[in-house]
């Protein structure tokens, strides 16, 4: 499908962008449902937010964390698509059997990445993975779909449907409107965004980073992984990491809640995702909350990352 002219991406909104790339009925449905059900997370996260609604809300009632509260609002407009089987968020300890155990699409979530930053008005986001059947048997290339909602000055989702990626920016009427189309990184950027103490890296992981430093590579790290990597997205390309350090050998990010849907969507714009041997669209998880270091972003960069990673001793 050549790009949408300029002139016309203003009025192509969400669901005429999925049905003229030819996505399947009910996976349009499906990421339209929980496109909209940023609007409401984006609200709840103006309503909750103490620096507005005090430290309680108008009610008194005790303030449910955000992140919690955006889990409860993902999950209700789930159960009541009819065509999600299962659903699993960071929040949950296990997968919930919302459907009735035959429909097509199971999800993941990160309701609310980098919550903890609320306060500080920097920008937050909401991580989803779409996969095709149980999600205790993903494997290889189960994830079908993926998409992030920022929560920034303007809000932005951007979805991969396996056909692109492609950013949309809700519009004052409420619509998500095109933005951005068939999103392709350069083979090599020119950030980098790091995460985990430097005293704590491995020795292999200090060597990449020097040498990227030899580069002239600019640092761009706010701490929260939905903007990250949406810079890098945005910016055509860039690296972004977060390793395996001395005492967390599998790094902090966890794998299919906020990994798997990000190498999706950076895979289709061109880019490449590991854990430093093995890409991350190709492990398969053996438990809900598993972690992965993660190494992801433009071609040059990843390529040097397994270079780098695979001289250690
Ligand atoms: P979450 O808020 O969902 O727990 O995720 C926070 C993650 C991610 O957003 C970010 O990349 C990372 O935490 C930052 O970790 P550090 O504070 O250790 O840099
Ligand atoms: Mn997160
Ligand atoms: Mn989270």
């Amino acid at each position: 499908m050549e790009n949408i002219s300029d002139a016309t991406k203003q009025f192509v909104d969400l669901r005429r962008h999925m049905w003229m790339a030819g996505v399947e009925t009910e996976l349009r449905r499906l990421i339209w449902q929980i496109a909209v059900t940023g609007k409401y997370i984006s609200a709840k996260i103006h309503e909750s937010n103490r620096k507005l609604a005090g430290f309680e809300n108008i009610y008194g009632e005790e303030q449910l964390a955000l992140d919690r509260s955006s889990d409860q609002i993902l999950q209700s407009q789930l159960e009541y698509s009819g065509f999600v089987r299962e659903y699993a968020s960071e929040e949950q300890p296990d997968i919930i059997q919302i459907g009735d155990g035959d429909e097509q699409y199971s999800v993941t979530a990160d309701p609310l990445d980098g919550s903890s930053l609320v306060d500080t008005n920097l920008a937050i986001g909401t991580i989803i993975g779409i996969y095709r059947g149980p999600l205790a048997q993903v494997g290889e290339n189960d994830i079908v779909a993926a998409m992030y909602i920022t929560y920034g000055p303007l809000i932005t989702m951007v979805y991969s449907a396996g056909k692109g990626t492609h950013e949309f920016v809700l519009n004052r009427e409420g619509e998500y409107v095109l933005s951005e189309e068939n999103i392709i990184l350069k083979d090599k950027g020119s950030i980098y965004s790091l995460g985990g103490l430097r005293k704590d890296w491995l020795p292999e992981h200090l060597e990449y980073i020097e040498f990227l430093e030899t580069e002239g590579y600019k640092l761009r790290y706010s701490g929260g992984f939905v903007p990250d990597i949406n810079q890098i997205m945005i910016k055509r390309g860039g690296v972004f990491t977060y390793p395996a350090v001395k005492g967390a050998e599998k790094g902090k990010l966890r794998l299919i809640f906020e990994l798997k849907p990000m190498a999706f969507l950076i895979e289709q714009a061109g880019g490449r995702a590991t854990n430093g041997t093995v890409d991350i669209l190709k492990i398969k998880p053996e438990s809900l909350d598993q972690r992965s270091p993660i190494y992801i972003g433009s071609k040059y960069e990843i390529e040097k990352a397994r270079e780098f990673l695979s001289k250690k001793e």
